[in-house]
């Protein structure tokens, strides 16, 4: 009797599992795994590049569907449907909980292991993120200023010009709110919905009445489920600081900016500032 343990798990030639498809597997028509797998070229031979290129691609990845679940939202509330936006929301919190984590594999860069590759991309930066862009849009963060970076090509200038032009999921959130009998100002939930937002004293007022109530009202689920997204954001948006001071210091970004100085700036700017203000009060 052989007492060897079983060191490989092989499987039959006639496993099921193993019987060749006409073409590419029904796995990778899917997933496109072969066209996401070659999309990373690396322009150097810098070790840190490949690690860079991938979380990057990866950021890209969550910022998508981020965007698609926080437009999930925008459309249920806009259809006074708020458990399906709830549902949305925490699906999007799970997304930025994933995308905050994706800063591991370059979180700790040294400026030696950043040089080795920086010079190779020239003047690329996540500041021409067009996913970016719509994500901010989706937040009520618009500027007419930042879409000019992508005239030169039209397809993508035109989805963000088309998302600029719509309410934000803030924009929603109120509207929703003035239905429901909330005492929303009429300048916010008819705004201009182009105009960035800005915090209002009577949409702190409503969140403070929403906060004060009973502690299980469907309203208060709405305004953690916002006030996580708004943390999340905060928090991501913290870390990038965090690496890029990590990574170059001081130095100017590639996109032109001043680099860290200019990203702590805009950190530091709060993602539906009406949600923290109210706190205060209750
Ligand atoms: C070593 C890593 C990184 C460094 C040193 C870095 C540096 C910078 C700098 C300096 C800026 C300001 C704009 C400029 O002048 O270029 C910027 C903007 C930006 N970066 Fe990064 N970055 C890094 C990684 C990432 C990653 C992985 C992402 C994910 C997509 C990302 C997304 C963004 C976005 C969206 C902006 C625009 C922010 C805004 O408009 O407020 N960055 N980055």
């Amino acid at each position: 009797m052989n007492n060897c343990p079983v060191t490989v798990l092989d499987l039959a030639p006639d496993d099921p599992l193993v019987q060749p498809f006409d073409g590419a597997t029904p796995y990778d028509d899917y997933v496109r795994a072969s066209v996401l797998n070659h999309m990373q070229q690396p322009l150097t031979d810098a070790p840190d590049e490949m690690g860079f290129l991938v979380t990057t691609q990866v950021a890209e990845l969550w910022f998508t569907l981020i965007a698609h679940e926080w437009r999930a939202a925008r459309r249920a509330l806009a259809a006074d449907d708020l458990d399906t936006a709830a549902d949305a929301l925490v699906r999007a919190r799970r997304a930025l909980t994933a995308l905050c984590g994706s800063w591991e594999p370059i979180a700790a860069l040294t400026p030696a292991q950043f040089n080795g590759f920086r010079e190779a991309f020239g003047k690329a930066s996540g500041f021409q993120s067009a996913m970016y862009r719509h994500l901010q849009c989706l937040l009520g963060e618009k500027s007419a200023a930042v879409l000019r970076a992508h005239r030169g090509d039209p397809a993508v200038h035109r989805a963000l010009a088309q998302a600029f032009g719509e309410p934000s999921l803030y924009d929603e959130v109120l509207r929703f709110l003035h239905r429901q009998g909330q005492p929303v100002p009429r300048h916010v939930y008819e705004r201009d919905v182009t105009a960035p937002y800005q915090s209002d004293p009577g949409v702190v007022r409503v969140w403070q009445r929403i906060y004060a109530g009973p502690q299980h009202h469907p309203l208060l689920k709405l305004a953690e489920l916002l006030t996580d997204s708004a943390e999340l954001v905060g928090r991501w948006r913290a870390e990038h600081v965090r690496v890029v001071r990590r990574a170059m210091g001081d130095k100017p970004g590639s996109a032109g900016s001043s680099g860290l100085a200019w990203l702590q700036q805009r950190a530091a700017l709060p993602v539906f500032p009406e949600l923290w203000e109210a706190r205060g009060a209750v």
